[in-house]
């Protein structure tokens, strides 16, 4: 019954990571950072895996170890609802669809069964992974009405005053409706502050529809923690050190 797909974005540069190899290609232990992404969704039940690659995507295609992944090309960045929209013709069928980062390789098999665990319990059409943060600059915000029922997810740039006052971040990890989805990326616009394809717009636009959009919030933010330099790439090494120990 269960048809799960995943899309793992990895097209950018990673230009602070001041590197000539693509960041998602960085490794930990000898596995690349998006290995790990792909290892999670695997563990979450993902049976079909693509990729968006574009920056040195055939450097990108040659360091991944696993081989039973599809890729597709996006040629320039236009947002994150336009990296997915490049994968349009892997979101076919039926089904739920999980949309990941590839540089967050602490991301477990857990936290996305968990995740998808409350979008199937809430009836919900997209749930959005969140986190409570103390500094949560930079990141788009969750905002949440006087009873803590989701509102909308607003990118830092687009967000005013009282909507950056909020400390619950999104992930950029979804689980999605699949058809629903694929519904949504077709009325995303660029209207707004980065003049980009918003993927956390589909939110809204699932909401509007009548349809529940929601967001599941972490309690800890390590699991969505993304590597952008040097620095993290090593805290995120230490952290998946002291895992492996901890469960071997
Ligand atoms: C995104 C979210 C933000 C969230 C944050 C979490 C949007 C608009 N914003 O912001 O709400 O808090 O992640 O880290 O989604 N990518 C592509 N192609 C593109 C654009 C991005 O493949 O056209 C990939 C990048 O390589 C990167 C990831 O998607 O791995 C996130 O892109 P980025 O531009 O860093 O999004 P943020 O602005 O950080
Ligand atoms: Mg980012």
């Amino acid at each position: 019954m269960e048809q799960l797909k995943a899309i793992i974005l990895a097209a950018g540069k990673g230009t602070r990571m001041k590197s000539e190899l693509p960041k998602v290609v960085h490794r930990i232990d000898g596995q690349c950072l998006v290995d790990y992404v792909i290892d999670a969704a695997k563990g979450a039940g993902a049976k079909d895996i693509c990729l968006v690659v574009g920056y040195k995507h055939e450097v990108v295609e040659a360091e991944i170890s696993h081989q039973d992944v599809q890729y597709v090309l996006q040629t320039e960045q236009l947002g994150t609802g336009h990296a997915v929209k490049c994968a349009g013709d892997f979101l076919t069928g039926e089904g739920e669809t999980l949309i990941l980062f590839g540089d967050t390789p602490l991301i477990t098999a857990g936290t996305l069964k968990r995740l998808k665990e409350y979008h199937r319990e809430k009836g919900n059409t997209v749930t959005v992974l969140s986190a409570m943060v103390d500094d949560p600059t930079g990141y788009g915000r969750i905002i949440r009405d006087e009873n803590g029922n989701f509102i909308k997810s607003v990118e830092h740039k687009d967000a005013n005053e009282a909507e950056l006052a909020s400390h619950e971040i999104n992930s950029g990890m979804y689980i999605f409706d699949t058809k629903e989805l694929r519904q949504a990326l077709d009325l995303l616009t660029t209207d707004n502050a980065q003049g980009e394809y918003y993927l956390p717009d589909t939110l809204t636009i699932i909401k509007n529809k009548g349809l529940k959009a929601d967001a599941f919030a972490l309690e800890n933010a390590e699991d969505i923690t993304g590597v952008n330099d040097q620095q993290q790439l090593a805290e995120a090494a230490k952290i998946i050190d002291e895992r492996k120990k901890t469960h071997s």
